[in-house]
């Protein structure tokens, strides 16, 4: 079953913060879904009925109504949430999580514990760029009460949303500290750059629209090219130039191996996390 071929599968989200409602505005306007949101701060469903997002009471009437109970927690609240709705669950819904280091165990566990019937579990990953349509998401189907309908389900309404790649949940510690963790390493860098440019003289604003415009279109440089991140990078160092100079810089400081630490140090912390 694809997003297209789904008729009119209910998604409801619980919990339309920052990333529940981006996906939920993703999904907005797509062919064969209706979308579901609850939030106890009423406001947060309230404020995407311009999305077509009907409004629940309670978690567990939305749970009830939804073909997809997708949870947009924070991880803490995940356990909770899932004991509440549990009843409310059967086993041919599908619960996706998108919460950090909640293992799809832990939450069959808090399900089973509550005594609901069993119902499977996509986990999911996703970044920050989801809250303007680009993405990048990490589905994990491991569970194995999954069946191929719902797993393409699912696939399809990210696949509709951003990027998407399937990885074992042994993966997801790794892809959290490069993908879900990278959007802060990349902001890290761009306000380096722009402290930069206004110590050099441009103004805030100016140096601001400068750096945006150096990430975007360097990235669409390495998409569109499809050359090699060391072939672009050497193609601006010209033999002897200003570049060379700078990225001797970067070497004699170690700046790489910095960096390959400070994404190992998320690594190991999701690790543990997800014990
Ligand atoms: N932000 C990221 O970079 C990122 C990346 C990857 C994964 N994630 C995961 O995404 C999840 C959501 O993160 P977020 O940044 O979107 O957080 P958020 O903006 O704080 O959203 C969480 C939402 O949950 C609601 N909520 C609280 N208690 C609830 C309950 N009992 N039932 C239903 N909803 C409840 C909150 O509503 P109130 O405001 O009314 O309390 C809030 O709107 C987290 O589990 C996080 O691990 C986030």
């Amino acid at each position: 079953m694809t997003v297209s071929s789904t008729g009119n599968a209910v998604i409801g989200c619980i919990g339309c913060g920052n990333m529940g409602a981006a996906i939920l505005r993703g999904l907005s306007g797509r062919e064969g879904l209706s979308l579901l949101g609850y939030n106890p701060t009423p406001a947060r469903v309230l404020a995407l009925a311009d999305a077509g997002v009907r409004a629940m009471p309670d978690a567990a009437a939305l749970a009830a109504q939804a073909d997809v109970v997708l949870l947009g927690v924070k991880p803490y609240m995940v356990p909770e949430v899932l004991r509440a709705v549990a009843p409310s669950l059967r086993p041919d819904k599908v619960v996706v999580s998108i919460a950090s280091g909640v293992s799809i165990a832990a939450m069959k566990a808090a399900m089973a514990e509550a005594g609901g019937p069993e119902c499977p579990v996509v986990r999911v990953m996703p970044n920050t760029p989801a809250m303007v349509g680009k993405g990048v998401y990490a589905l994990c189907f491991d569970d194995p009460a999954l069946d191929q309908s719902r797993r393409d389900l699912v696939r399809g309404l990210f696949e509709s949303i951003g990027t998407v790649v399937a990885l074992p949940e042994s993966k997801f510690a790794a892809f959290t500290a490069v993908v879900g963790c990278g959007p802060a390493y990349v902001f890290y860098f761009m306000e380096a750059v722009t402290e930069v440019a206004v110590t050099l003289g441009f103004t805030r604003q100016d140096a601001t629209e400068l750096v945006k415009g150096l990430f975007s279109g360097s990235v669409a440089l390495a998409e569109q090219s499809g050359t090699h991140l060391s072939v672009l990078r050497e193609q601006v160092c010209s033999p002897g130039g200003n570049t060379i100079a700078a990225i001797n810089q970067l070497d004699r400081e170690a700046v790489r191996g910095r960096i390959m630490d400070a994404v190992l140090a998320a690594y190991k912390r999701g690790l543990e996390m997800e014990k």
